[in-house]
């Protein structure tokens, strides 16, 4: 579905949420705990990631390019095929989604590029603004989630993952590089009143819970809700 009008994408029904980090910060398993607990709420809730997403075999292609690139990937290429996929997928999932009332939980959105490519990469955060005004569209989303960890603590999570898949080109680059990025995520998030900063060296039923509970605080009352928060 092709929705080039302001108006149309401003009437979505459903609600965006969006789960940042760097890398193994916990924010895949937190997002799939938050998502079973709408769903057994009846709440309709469906997931995506990037790069890539859910239905979207195109962004799924350009996901391996991504991270398992044969050859290094210059900035600038990685900026736009970043950039490419999430039109895919703005166009493709999210939208139609919101405009059919779904709760949509995506793994990794804009701020993903902007603290990566903008400052990860050096490219600037305002180019890889521009650069996305395209693929994001009029989206915005209602609550961005910054999942946030030491570097260090992060690593080890993604050192144990690892040991059963292979790095991919981002995890490679190290802790320092993640430290940097942290460092930019915070930035962006003090400028946004819709981020939520949550301390994710808690436990990730702690975390899931403190996610959970402001979620619901975004959605319709319902007698579920209520009993749900009092626990
Ligand atoms: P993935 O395996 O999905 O990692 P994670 O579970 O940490 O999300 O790999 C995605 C990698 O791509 C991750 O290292 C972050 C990076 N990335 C960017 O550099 N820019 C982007 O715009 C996005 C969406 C991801």
């Amino acid at each position: 579905m092709n929705l080039n009008n302001r108006k149309e994408v401003a009437m979505k029904k459903g609600k965006l949420i969006v789960f940042e980090g760097i890398d193994g910060c916990g924010k895949s398993t937190i997002l799939q705990e938050v998502k079973e607990a709408l769903r057994s709420l009846g709440f309709p809730v469906v997931s995506t990631r990037e790069p890539g997403g859910t239905n979207c075999p195109v962004a799924e292609e350009i996901r391996k390019i991504l991270l398992y690139s044969p050859e290094p990937l210059y900035p600038e290429t990685e900026m736009l095929l970043f950039a490419a996929s999430r039109a895919q997928h703005t166009q493709k999932f999210i939208l139609p989604k919101l405009q059919e009332g779904y709760i949509v939980l995506s793994d990794r959105y804009l701020w993903s590029s902007l603290a990566y490519q903008g400052v990860g990469r050096k490219l600037g955060i305002e180019l890889v603004r521009i650069i996305n005004t395209p693929a994001v569209k009029e989206v915005s989303p209602d609550i961005i989630f910054l999942f946030d960890v030491p570097a260090s603590v992060a690593w080890k999570r993604t050192k144990k993952r690892i040991k059963k898949q292979k790095y991919d080109r981002f995890e490679k680059e190290g802790i320092r590089f993640q430290e940097t990025l942290r460092g930019a995520y915070l930035e962006l998030a003090h400028k946004n009143p819709k981020a939520v900063v949550v301390d994710a060296t808690l436990p990730a039923g702690e975390v899931a819970k403190i996610v959970f509970k402001k979620i619901l605080q975004l959605l319709p009352k319902t007698a579920e809700r209520e009993y749900y928060q009092r626990r």
